[in-house]
């Protein structure tokens, strides 16, 4: 699956990814990383805040595939947000990841008085070259106004809360405006959006399972998914989404599933 979304610099992105939010430290993330790997995922979502780098590192080097065929992304948390904070988390990822460079850094969440300063240690550190891309989590339309005001560089991607119960239709075109990739975590609702009806009916129709079906409303919609699994057959089935495509009238019986439901916390009222 070489289907890729390209940001403003001309860096390509995987549209689909592999996410590893809840995957626990050590055998858990190490084995479900190198089941990614082997099912055909180049792109592996981690953050300082999953604790799981290093498993997710020794898995990447352990696959031995070759650096430049792959697409990571990590994410600075919220206590280490701040100008030298950040450049001095960015060298713990690294490290704890053994790799060189990262292909996307991001704003895990929109801090209050503190993202601006974040965002200006991105800026370095896409400038100095220690990072292919530089985006943001999480961000309301208010919270990427806020930042344009300071920001040399418009963050490329914008990765939130996004599956059929929460489409975030206004702050997807907002970001289109702007040039903005949407990146979509918790594409299943956290799995717990996967028995709804009219997604069962669409999946028995082609003979797809709930999961394939809104993995595949992502990408018809130009938004990058990244499904998590430490599960090895839900990590391959949820790679089998390019063998079919969803009309037009099943895409708008997806879209009118939107609920503007969270699985997640809002980010204009987090605590952490
Ligand atoms: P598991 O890790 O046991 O496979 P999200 O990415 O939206 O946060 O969803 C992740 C949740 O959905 C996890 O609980 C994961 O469980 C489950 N999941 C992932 N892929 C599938 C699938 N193809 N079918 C059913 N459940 C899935």
């Amino acid at each position: 699956f070489k289907d890729t979304a390209t940001f403003t610099n001309g860096v390509e992105i995987p549209r689909l990814g592999f996410g590893v939010w809840q995957a626990k430290d050590g055998q858990e993330a190490y084995e479900a990383v190198t089941h990614a790997l082997k099912s055909g995922y180049t792109s592996i979502d981690t953050a300082a805040a999953y604790k799981n780098e290093e498993s997710v590192g020794r898995a990447i080097k352990d696959s031995n595939l070759p650096r430049e065929e792959l697409f990571i992304t990590t994410k600075v948390w919220n206590a280490d947000q701040g100008y030298e904070s950040t450049l001095k988390a960015f060298d713990e990822s690294l490290k704890k990841l053994q790799l060189e460079y990262i292909d996307l850094y991001l704003i895990h969440w929109p801090v209050a008085d503190k993202y601006s300063d974040t965002w200006r240690a991105l800026e370095n550190l896409y400038e100095t070259g220690k990072v292919r891309a530089i985006g943001v989590c999480n961000f309301h339309e208010h919270h990427l106004t806020e930042l344009f005001k300071t920001a040399k560089i418009t963050p490329m991607i914008n990765q939130i809360e996004l599956h059929p119960k929460l489409s975030q239709e206004p702050l997807r075109a907002f970001c289109e405006k702007h040039q903005i990739i949407v990146e979509a975590w918790s594409p299943l609702g956290n799995g717990k959006i996967l028995t709804d009806s009219t997604i069962a009916e669409i999946a028995k129709a082609h003979e797809k399972s709930p999961a394939q079906i809104i993995l595949r409303w992502d990408l018809q919609h130009g938004i990058v998914t990244i499904p998590k699994s430490v599960n090895a057959g839900r990590i391959a089935e949820n790679t089998q989404l390019f063998d079919f495509e969803l009309s037009a009238a099943e895409m708008a019986k997806i879209d009118a599933l939107n609920e503007d439901h969270r699985t997640g916390p809002d980010p204009d009222n987090f605590n952490f």
